[in-house]
Order: C-alpha cells, then sequence, then structure tokens
C-alpha cells in the first residue's frame, strides 16, 4: 500500500517527504482554505516537491464548469490528479477528462454503488472516506474492503485510495483491506513513527555507547 499526505501545508509536506515514504498528496478545498495559499501556487509548489500524484479538486457543480476547471489544474503540473466529487456531474466530467488522458480522483464516496459507478466512469482512484463512515456508526474499514473486493472481483483498475484516515490502526486496517493507498494526515504519520519501545532501545544503546573506553559524555 502506498502512502500519501493528505495536507495543503508545505512544511507537513517537507517534514514528511523527507521520511522517503509519500507517492504522493492529497488535498480538498478545505485543506486549500487551512494553508492559506493560493490555489495554483501551493498545487505547483507542493508537485515539485513531491513528484508524485497530487490530487487538486474541482470546485465547480455542473459537468461542463468541472470539466473546463479540470482541463486547468491539469495543465499546472504533469502529477496532478483532478479530484472530482461523486456525483452525476462528477462521474460526467470523470469520463470527459478520462478520455482526454486526464488522471482523475473520484472523491466523497460512501458506498459500493458508487464506487462501481465512479470505476465505469473511468475513475484512476476512488476515495471512500473511512473516518466519516465510523463517524455515523458504520464501519469505515468494511467499505473499503467491500470496494476492494468488488473490483478484483470485476477486474476493475481503479485504485482504492483510502482517505479520512484517524489514526494508525485505520491506516493498518486500509492495508489488510486491500487499500493501493492511503491519504494520511500529518499527525497520523507522526503517531505512525512513534513507538516507547523504540526510544527506550535507543536510550540504552546511547546510554551504553557513551561508557566506552575514551568516550567523553557528549559524543554517542
Ligand atoms: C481525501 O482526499 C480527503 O481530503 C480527506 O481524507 C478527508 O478527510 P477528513 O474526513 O478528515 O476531512
Amino acid at each position: 500500500m502506498e502512502f500519501f499526505i493528505d495536507t495543503a501545508i508545505v512544511d507537513e509536506i517537507k517534514e514528511i517527504n523527507a521520511w522517503g515514504v509519500l507517492s504522493g498528496v492529497t488535498t480538498n478545498p478545505s485543506l486549500i482554505v487551512a494553508s492559506g495559499r493560493d490555489f495554483r501556487e501551493v498545487v505547483q509548489e507542493i508537485a515539485e516537491l513531491v513528484g508524485g500524484a497530487i490530487s487538486a479538486e474541482v470546485t465547480s457543480l455542473d459537468a461542463e464548469e468541472m470539466i473546463r476547471e479540470g482541463k486547468e489544474v491539469a495543465q499546472w503540473s504533469e502529477h496532478v490528479v483532478v479530484k472530482l466529487p461523486l456525483t452525476p456531474a462528477g462521474l460526467q466530467a470523470c469520463r470527459a477528462l478520462t478520455a482526454e488522458g486526464i488522471k482523475t480522483n473520484v472523491t466523497l464516496c460512501f458506498s459500493v454503488p458508487q464506487a462501481l459507478l465512479a470505476a465505469r466512469a473511468g475513475a484512476t482512484y476512488i476515495s471512500p472516506f473511512a473516518g466519516r463512515v465510523d463517524d455515523i456508526g458504520w464501519d469505515g474499514i468494511d467499505l473499503i474492503r467491500q470496494i476492494k473486493e468488488a473490483y478484483v472481483l470485476g477486474g476493475i483498475e481503479t485504485k482504492v485510495l483510502a482517505a479520512s484516515i484517524r489514526h494508525p490502526m485505520h491506516v493498518v486496517q486500509s492495508a489488510l483491506a486491500g487499500a493501493d493507498v492511503a491519504t494520511i494526515p500529518y499527525k497520523v504519520f507522526t503517531q505512525m513513527i512513534k513507538h516507547p519501545l523504540t526510544q527506550a532501545g535507543l536510550d540504552g544503546f546511547m546510554k551504553d555507547w557513551a561508557k566506552r573506553a575514551g568516550a567523553s559524555a557528549e559524543t554517542p
């Protein structure tokens, strides 16, 4: 399973990208607003930093406008993936943009029927929102598992992008459910890397290393 980061904050992207684990970035209109940056400027800066798939979402609700907007954002960088909402207009735009060779990420997916429709419209990625499904008392990870199963059975190549990830176990469960990608917030990356035994083990090694003959107190 690949990792994308779900943010438009460049410092967060730089920090996690330096770990060497990122294959892409997802943004949405709320994340762009939270970054306080100009849409085009921030998407282009991210694309240069990461060099993988960068999802940039259209904000029109009408199909013709979505297609126009999608074509425009796709020109900002070869790495841009046009993010479209799972609506009739979004599917129409997905089909039109796919026909032009533009990659798409169909977002706000909350059911298997929706995911099947997006795949038929040619979506490159489908984004089921695990956390938001959990929020209404359903099982977001089971949704990801069912979508992946239906896609495999149908020979569908659309990639399952687990979204709305809220904690490290969501990442583990998404991987076990067969997701191709998980888009993970910065905070969850920082939670994923931590383990008390790693820190305790490192502290012990450094303490012992400092005891070797001729070692000064500061040198590890
Ligand atoms: C996906 O691409 C979305 O940007 C994101 O995962 C939404 O997550 P949220 O439910 O935490 O807002």
